[in-house]
């Protein structure tokens, strides 16, 4: 089986190539022919980086987590950037997960008003999700994302290789949104996840599977709605609702995103039994798959049993209102629907 898939999506007139492969590709299969380039990394994936970089390309090493999708870590990468002389005609590399390619992507989107960017995603949810479909942005006044732009990468890099040393907590972060996607998918793509069997270091032809449909499926969502206006991009926050509210009351940092997504599709799968709009095998089914990874399904949820109005108040809070009202993704007989 030849493990190297390639892809070529338009999100909106800005074309993405994706390439998910076993192994990391040289870096001039990366870098390309720019002489001008600026890798950005955070302290876990250095390494991956170092073995990127040509002895001249400058390396931005970023804190890591979270804590660092800073205005701070911004001002950083712009400075590296013009520190090493990079013009127009520069290029930005993210090397990492989440938070890497959200910064090294709005950094990529400001710097003299835009430069090329091309991205290494290294973990398991920046390959089913984050790292395709261009939503780049950082943390400011306390609240995830406030500042961000539309920004696809022009190629994007899924190599499994980076996750054969991926730590458990961010397996677990990951497999979630893979689970996610895989409901708002068929029912062949939902058996494919199923058949990983819970484990969190599985077959790696089985895995390669499942992140080239992922990385097919959303893309094919963005290219239909690459801004979020249309609905159907909305649909790719199935279990984030219920899930955001949870991280929140919980406290942040406390669960992973995913474990509370995790237990969010299971919420969502509740409540669109109760409003006739998910049938009960299915609600079933995805209990069951979530259950078998071993995430929290029950609820309350026991970091928040008995912070009840924390959780309500995050909830009336969530941030993807439509016309002032919450909005929820359900799952339905095959997909999802928002309502
Ligand atoms: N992570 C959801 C999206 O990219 O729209």
């Amino acid at each position: 089986m030849s493990l190297l898939k390639e892809y070529l999506f338009n999100f909106g007139g800005a074309y993405s190539r994706v390439y998910v492969r076993r192994f990391l590709p040289p870096p001039e299969a990366i870098l390309g022919e720019s002489s001008q380039a600026l890798l950005i990394c955070d302290t876990h994936t250095e390494a991956i980086a170092r073995r990127i970089a040509f002895p001249e390309v400058p390396i931005c090493v970023l804190e890591s987590g979270e804590k660092a999708k800073t205005w701070g870590s911004l001002e950083k990468i712009i400075r590296s950037a013009r520190d090493a002389g990079l013009g127009r005609d520069g290029l930005f590399v993210g090397v990492g997960g989440g938070v890497v390619g959200d910064l090294s992507g709005f950094a990529a989107s400001v710097y003299m008003r835009g430069v090329r960017f091309r991205l290494v995603s290294t973990t398991l949810l920046g390959m089913v999700d984050a790292a395709i479909g261009g939503k780049t942005g950082f943390d400011l006044l306390g609240i995830k994302n406030l500042v961000g732009s539309f920004y696809p990468a022009e190629e994007v890099h899924l190599p499994l290789e980076c996750l054969d040393t991926l730590p458990p907590a961010e397996w677990k972060s990951g497999m979630a949104e893979l689970i996610k996607t895989a409901v708002l998918g068929d029912g062949e793509f939902l058996a494919l996840v199923k058949s990983l069997g819970g484990s969190f270091s599985p077959d790696r032809e089985a895995l390669f599977e499942c992140i080239s449909r992922a990385a097919a499926f959303k893309g094919g969502i963005v290219e239909r709605d690459p801004r979020e206006t249309g609905g159907e991009r909305a649909l790719l926050n199935l279990g984030h609702t219920f899930g955001h509210a949870l991280e929140s009351a919980a406290g942040l940092g406390v669960l992973s995103h995913g474990e509370a997504v995790a237990w969010g599709m299971v919420r969502a799968s509740e409540l669109g039994l109760f409003l006739g709009l998910t049938p009960r095998e299915r609600a079933e089914e995805i209990a069951g798959i979530v259950e078998s990874f071993g995430y929290e399904t029950r609820a309350p949820h026991r970091f928040i049993k008995d912070k009840t109005a924390d959780f309500m108040r995050a909830l009336g809070g969530d941030k993807k209102k439509k016309a002032g009202k919450l909005a929820f993704v359900l799952p339905a007989g095959e997909g999802a629907v928002l309502t």
